[in-house]
């Protein structure tokens, strides 16, 4: 007797179902396509456009990137859920990302994470039952001299206290910041390059590629 195999993670896309990705949106992933030799590197970037304008990347949004890139959907699932950033169902408003790794537990996270709890009424991976934010835990935010860290939306949070909490919580602009993530994203489209070959010549300016060049 075989056992009967139950794959919960096939989606069901209706075929007639209207397209999630605007033309806007398709506009942004397509800027980045001169960037690249192939349409498939600009996967990452195309995923971060279609996060920020629909809240999350369901099924149906994959398998649309996919055509635009023109690679086999089970390609974007394998990025998409590799990456903790990515969501495929919907969330909070806003997302809090508490650091649960060493230098953050030392200087009292778990304080703040148990803070946080309490503020929302959420566990881990819990949505607010206004629907205003999510709470995750993650490792290292990469700002340890911080201690303890947190991120809301892309804006980390340095030296939080349980106390600072709810003040945080209700600061409507504490997902924000005030410059561009990276060039690369925000930036404006580059030349197209022509080859590996002139990528690397591009980037050969460096001391270690120089010095390798002369010996
Ligand atoms: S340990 Fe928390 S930011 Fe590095």
């Amino acid at each position: 007797m075989g056992w009967k195999a139950i794959d919960r993670r096939t989606p069901v896309i209706a075929e007639d179902a209207e397209p999630l990705l605007g033309p806007a949106i398709c506009d942004k992933i397509r800027s980045f396509f001169p960037r690249y030799e192939t349409k498939r590197a600009a996967l990452l970037p195309a995923l971060h456009v279609v996060q920020d304008a629909l809240g999350h990347v369901s099924s149906q949004a994959m398998k649309e990137v996919a055509d635009l890139l023109e690679i086999p959907p089970s390609a974007v699932l394998d990025t998409l859920s590799f990456y903790t950033h990515f969501w495929d169902h919907p969330k909070g408003a806003k997302v809090i990302v508490q650091c649960r790794s060493l230098s953050c537990q030392m200087m009292g996270g778990e304080a703040v994470l148990a803070a946080l709890k309490d503020e929302l009424g959420v566990e881990e991976h819990g949505t607010s039952a206004d629907g205003g934010y999510s709470l995750m835990t993650e490792e290292c935010l990469a700002a340890c001299d911080h201690a303890p860290c947190m991120l809301i939306g892309e804006r980390l949070h340095k030296g939080v206290k349980p106390a600072d909490v709810p003040k945080l919580l209700k600061d409507s602009k504490n997902d924000r910041i005030d410059h561009p993530r990276s060039s690369l994203f925000d930036g404006p489209a580059e030349e197209p390059v022509e080859s590996v070959a002139e990528a690397a010549e591009a980037i050969g300016t460096t001391s270690d590629v120089r010095e390798m060049k002369e010996s």
